[in-house]
C-alpha cells in the first residue's frame, strides 16, 4: 500500500474529492455548516489542514472578499488546493503554507502568520492529533482569534459505546451503497500512513471530551450546530 501522510486518506490525491464523498455521509452539507456559522463581517480566516481546498472554496464562494491563510503539511494536498483556488480566481486572496498545525500550537513564534483572526476553520484534520495536542491547539486558536471570533471544526468523533460504533459503521455502509459503491471498494483506494510530525492515523475523542476542551481553552460559547452519527461540526466563539 502506498505510504501517505495521516489525513491525505487516498493513495492518489486525485481520488480525494470523489472518494471522500463516498466514504463520508453528507460531506458537503457538513462543510457548508461551517461556512454558514461565519458572520457576515468575517474577513481574515485561518484554515488548518486545507487538503484539496474544498472547504476553502466553499468559504470563498460565500465570502469572495475574505483572506484565507491555509496550513497543511502535505505538499501534494496544498498543490491540489492551490490549483483549484487559482482556477476559481481566488489566488490573490489565498495564502497556502506548508506547515504542521501541531508545531504552530507549540511554537507559534516559528510561523509568522500573526493573530487577530476573525475565524479559524478546520475539517477532518484535527482528529489526527492526540488529546493533549488537541487541547493545546484549541488554546492556541482561542488566543489567535479576535474578540467574538469563531472556531468551526468538522471531525469524526469517538463512539461512546460499542453499540454506537456498530450503528455508525452501518450508517457509513448504507451511505456508500446509496452512492453506488461499497466501503470495501472505496477503502481499496486508501493509502497507508504512520506518524508524521504531530499527526498519526485517527486519534478520535468523544464529542463531549472535545467540548470540554473548548471550554477549558477559554471559549465563551460552545455549540454543536450539526451532527450526523459520528460526524460532528462543533463551534466555539471567543
Ligand atoms: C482528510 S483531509 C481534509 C481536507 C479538507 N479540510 C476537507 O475537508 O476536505 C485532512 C488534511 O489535514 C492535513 N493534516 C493532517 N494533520 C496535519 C498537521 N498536523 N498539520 C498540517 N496538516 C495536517 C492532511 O495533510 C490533509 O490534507
Amino acid at each position: 500500500m502506498q505510504q501517505i501522510f495521516p489525513g491525505e486518506v487516498f493513495a492518489n490525491t486525485a481520488d480525494f474529492d470523489h472518494g471522500i464523498r463516498q466514504l463520508l455521509p453528507r460531506y458537503d452539507e457538513m462543510l457548508e455548516v461551517i461556512t454558514r456559522c461565519l458572520s457576515s463581517t468575517t474577513r481574515r480566516i485561518l484554515e488548518l489542514g486545507c487538503g484539496t481546498g474544498e472547504l476553502t472554496l466553499k468559504i470563498f464562494q460565500r465570502f469572495p472578499d475574505a483572506e484565507i491563510i491555509s496550513l497543511d503539511y502535505s505538499p501534494r494536498m496544498l498543490q491540489c488546493a492551490g490549483n483549484k483556488i487559482t482556477s476559481a480566481g481566488y489566488q490573490q486572496r489565498w495564502t497556502g503554507i506548508q506547515a504542521d498545525f501541531g508545531e504552530w500550537a507549540n511554537n507559534p513564534e516559528n510561523l509568522a502568520i500573526g493573530s487577530g483572526f476573525d475565524a479559524c476553520v478546520s475539517s477532518l484534520a484535527i482528529h489526527h492529533l492526540d488529546d493533549p495536542m488537541k487541547l493545546k491547539l484549541f488554546q492556541r486558536i482561542s488566543a489567535s482569534l479576535s474578540q467574538g471570533g469563531y472556531f468551526g471544526n468538522a471531525d469524526p468523533t469517538l463512539p461512546e459505546s460499542s453499540v454506537l460504533a456498530e450503528v455508525y459503521q452501518s450508517a457509513r455502509e448504507e451511505w456508500a451503497a446509496q452512492q453506488g459503491t461499497n466501503l470495501g471498494a472505496v477503502r481499496a483506494k486508501l493509502g497507508s500512513s504512520s506518524q508524521q510530525g504531530y499527526s498519526s492515523q485517527d486519534q478520535l475523542a468523544t464529542l463531549d471530551t472535545q467540548l470540554q476542551m473548548l471550554v477549558k481553552s477559554g471559549f465563551k460559547t460552545v455549540a454543536v450546530p450539526w451532527k450526523y452519527y459520528d460526524l460532528a461540526v462543533f463551534s466555539a466563539w471567543t
